[in-house]
């Protein structure tokens, strides 16, 4: 067996990047708007910020307007809803992002779903969840995530997953659920797996197209992989890495990448595979939501291969 295509993400990411740079210029053009990214950052967790920081510094490269909402850990769920519902107000802004997990005892769910579905550019409001479920990928917006793995699917497949078997492992609304539906909208017969499943090996052995998302590092083994599969890893997990001096650590998947890949045909790097590609996809969900408002037809993203 010989080794997998290994998929460079930041190239597939880049080649989003310019779609949407594309018709953020049209649209700019046609219309004098500029797409508007809010990103609103509560607390001080360090990864959040690096996360942040990274999503406000790509939505200037693409020219958009991006504002940056930086909240003390101490703001109270009343302060929160108050900036949502000024971004919701603002005209000038299309796309309106909560960095999740919000410090406690805030709650996420009421946070994110008072952000005006057409502006919740993160596909979590019950709306975009809906519209996903029952196959609307015309009017919603997807999570992003999901919609970035979906990109590296249809690379591989093409647009028709008719007769291929996809495993999801993982339930979250964030991602095991939107990746789910996304797989079945393109025909696949769909299996989700998660923590309480049997026989997981077994199942995944099952999988043409195999996506994990369980937060646990290196568990998918190459025994769990089908010969000539593509797996998707979404895993992001950081470990000590004394090999690389006292103290060190690094950034591995949910997948045991160097074994898997003997015997996968595709598969995805961590760093550097599906992690450039939720951040591509953020920026497309903004210019499709500014688009919208514009009653401007968007590029389409999530279900044409790219
Ligand atoms: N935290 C980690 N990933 C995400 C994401 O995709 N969206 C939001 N809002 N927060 C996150």
């Amino acid at each position: 067996m010989s080794a997998a295509r290994v998929i460079d993400g930041k190239h597939v990411a880049s080649t989003v990047i310019r779609r949407v740079k594309r018709a953020a210029d049209q649209l700019e053009r046609t219309s004098g708007v500029k797409p508007g990214l809010a990103v609103v950052i509560v607390g001080d967790d360090p990864a959040s910020h690096t996360y942040v920081g990274a999503k406000s510094r790509m939505a200037r490269e693409c020219g958009f307007a991006s504002i940056q909402r930086t909240l003390p850990a101490e703001t109270t769920q009343e302060e929160l809803a108050s900036v949502v519902q000024s971004l919701n107000d603002d005209p000038s802004i299309h796309g309106i992002l909560v960095q999740l997990p919000l410090p406690k005892p805030l709650q996420s769910d009421l946070i994110i779903q008072s952000i005006l579905p057409e502006k919740d550019v993160d596909g979590l409001h019950v709306v975009n969840a809906g519209k996903l479920a029952t196959g609307d990928l015309e009017t919603g917006l997807v999570s992003c995530t999901p919609a970035g793995a979906m990109v590296f699917v249809r690379r591989s497949h093409g647009n028709d997953l008719s007769g291929l078997n996809a495993v999801v492992i993982g339930r979250s609304n964030l991602f095991g659920k939107p990746m789910a539906q996304l797989l079945l909208s393109a025909d696949a017969t769909v299996t989700m797996a998660h923590s309480r499943t049997k026989n997981l090996p077994q199942v995944c052995r099952n999988a043409d197209i195999l996506v994990a998302a369980v937060g646990r590092p290196e568990m998918v083994k190459t025994d769990w992989i089908k010969p000539g599969a593509t797996v998707i890893d979404v895993g992001i997990n950081r470990i000590d890495a004394p090999e690389n001096g006292e103290g060190k650590t690094r950034l591995v998947g949910d997948v045991a990448f160097k074994e898997c890949a003997e015997i996968a045909d595709v598969i995805t790097p961590v760093p550097g595979g599906v992690g450039p590609m939720t951040i591509a996809m953020l920026m497309a969900n903004t210019v499709i939501a500014a688009c919208r408002a514009n009653g401007i037809a968007p590029p389409r993203f999530y279900d044409t291969e790219i």
